[in-house]
């Protein structure tokens, strides 16, 4: 097993649903978190409540992962923080509208790769170097479902969810003999703000989403971050998909009637 108790994880995403639950469960194995997202007061509230039961540090970190120059400033100018960061988890992302190209909002594209793939990488330029010359280090990337297949409104959606996939495997291959793991949990369908935020705000149709099904619950992910985490050091999950027991795949879910 590897122990994380006294260690510092970068959580970005941690103002809500995967990432908070994630935040929480390794505080809970007695292990320091920095958390990253852009709601300040989400992020305030959420560290006091971190800190409180599990006994840990947990350091609120405020930026926009779209922007290079802010996660530079924002984990650099945390005193201290890159040289004894041991694990990071790549979780920020989000989907926006769920139509054809052809009607497609040019917008949500940039935002969707700017967010899943190019933050994730800023934020992973910044912090692997000091885990490479520690020669220890694990990134877990939160990948999807989506990565494996598309379907109808998720070409952009799913694009930057391949491209995590495929930015994993690669990384594998970059931190060869480095010491430094790498893996990708993959989630199905899951009730968190993600659908909210897909639909802009719409409550009701974000709700209908998980209609009928058990969806995946945020502690389900943050439960398959952690085992990945846990493993002794000769091991690396490469990749866990995870979807809940009434979706067989992207667009196969069964739905129980009213
Ligand atoms: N829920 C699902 O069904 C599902 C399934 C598979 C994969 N995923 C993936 O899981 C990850 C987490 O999603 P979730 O379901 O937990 O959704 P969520 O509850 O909406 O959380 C998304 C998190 O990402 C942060 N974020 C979004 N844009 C950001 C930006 N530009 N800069 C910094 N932080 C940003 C948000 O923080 P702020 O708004 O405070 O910035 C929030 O903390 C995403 O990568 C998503 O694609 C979700």
């Amino acid at each position: 097993m590897t122990d994380l108790k006294g260690r510092w994880a970068l959580v970005t995403g941690a103002t809500s649903g995967f990432g908070l639950a994630t935040a929480h469960a390794i505080a809970s194995q007695g292990c320091h978190v920095a958390i990253t997202g852009r709601r300040e007061d989400r992020l305030e509230t959420a560290a006091r409540e971190i800190r409180d039961p599990h006994r840990v540090e947990a350091l609120p970190l405020r930026f926009d992962v779209r922007e290079l120059s802010q996660v530079r400033a924002a984990l650099e100018g945390a005193s201290g923080l890159l040289s004894k960061l041991d694990i990071l988890v790549n979780n920020a992302g989000l989907a926006l509208a769920l139509e054809p190209i052809q009607a497609g909002n040019p917008a949500d594209w940039d935002q969707m790769i700017d967010t899943n793939v190019k933050g994730l990488l800023y934020v992973t330029r910044t912090v692997l170097p000091g885990m490479v010359e520690r020669g220890r280090g694990h990134v877990v990337n939160v990948g999807s479902v989506a990565g494996h297949q598309t379907y109808a409104g998720g070409a952009v959606y799913s694009a930057t969810k391949y491209a995590v996939r495929a930015i994993s495997d690669a990384l594998r291959y970059d931190v060869l003999g480095t010491g430094v793991r790498v893996s990708n949990v993959e989630p199905g369908l899951a009730e968190t703000e993600f659908s909210e935020v897909r639909f802009k705000g719409d409550r009701s149709r974000a709700k209908s989403v998980y209609e009928g099904l058990t969806p995946l619950r945020a502690e389900d992910v943050a439960d398959a971050v952690v085992w990945c985490l846990t493993r002794p050091p000769h091991v690396n999950i490469q990749s866990v998909l995870i979807l809940p027991t009434d979706q067989a795949s992207a667009h196969a879910v069964h739905r129980r009637a009213k």
